[in-house]
């Protein structure tokens, strides 16, 4: 397991009493003086959520405006969209590109992501892009799915790609996301099991075009695009 990235909250970003609400809720520390850290959230100069890296590059946030809906999407197929698919659950939400298709194609969605400042750039992304339809959950995918009340029509997983693949991601974020995530660590074949137990119709894994099955579990089908390949299981409840 890769070690967890420290975060902290900027300190002169917001009034002191929303800042700890906001460290509160990620469960990271306000920075301090020369403190150490990979990443720091702070407010951009639109006043959004960002998160700030050590490497004093573009930040990392949650820009939706950039993603263009596309509704006759690979991944809106694969997901079952007009195939008894209403409500998606998807179990690695990260920057919520995957999520925007889905929520754009007229599907509603709830996006869980286990890093919890993760989830909050998320949040204020999806806010300023003026949408309410996504449900962004925060924590380990394999836990929210046992709490849910209703099951979902679909369950979505998209782990993390090795290092050389392709991604719908722009590089810079997919390498930060790399950084701060860890690749590898995503739960594998015990996730996609959990998602299997919740899933009413399907269950999608976003692949590589050249990688095996997750886990080595064989899929029931496939639709192959030139970028990426979408594997779906059939339900285990
Ligand atoms: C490749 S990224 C997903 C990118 C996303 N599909 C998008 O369109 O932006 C994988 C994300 O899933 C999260 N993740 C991985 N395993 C998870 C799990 N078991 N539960 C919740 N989140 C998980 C990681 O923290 C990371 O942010």
């Amino acid at each position: 397991m890769a070690p967890m990235p420290r975060i902290v909250i900027c300190a002169t970003s917001w009034p002191p009493e929303t800042t700890a609400a906001l460290a509160a809720k990620v469960g990271a520390p306000v920075a301090t003086e020369g403190c150490d850290y990979d990443g720091m959230l702070e407010r951009g100069p639109d006043g959004g959520l960002q998160l700030a890296v050590r490497d004093g590059g573009r930040p990392l946030r949650v820009d939706l405006s950039s993603a263009r809906p596309r509704a006759d999407d690979l991944l809106v197929r694969a997901i079952g969209k007009g195939r008894g698919v209403q409500t998606v659950f998807d179990a690695t939400a990260g920057l919520g590109r995957d999520s925007w298709t889905m929520t754009q194609a007229g599907l509603d969605v709830t996006a869980c992501e286990r890093l919890p400042w993760l989830a909050e750039l998320l949040r204020d992304g999806l806010r300023r892009a003026g949408t309410e339809a996504v449900e962004v959950v925060a924590g380990e995918a394999i836990e929210r799915l046992a709490e849910l009340t209703s099951p979902v029509d679909a369950v979505y997983l998209d782990p993390m790609f090795a290092a050389h693949s392709k991604s719908a991601l722009p590089k810079r974020e997919l390498q930060l996301l790399r950084t701060l995530c860890g690749a590898g660590d995503d739960a594998g074949v015990e996730l996609l099991d959990a998602a299997r137990h919740s899933a009413r119709r399907r269950v999608v894994v976003k692949r590589r075009p050249s990688a095996p099955p997750l886990g080595g579990v064989p899929a029931s089908s496939s639709l192959q695009g030139n970028r990426v390949r979408f594997d779906l299981y059939t339900p285990l409840a």
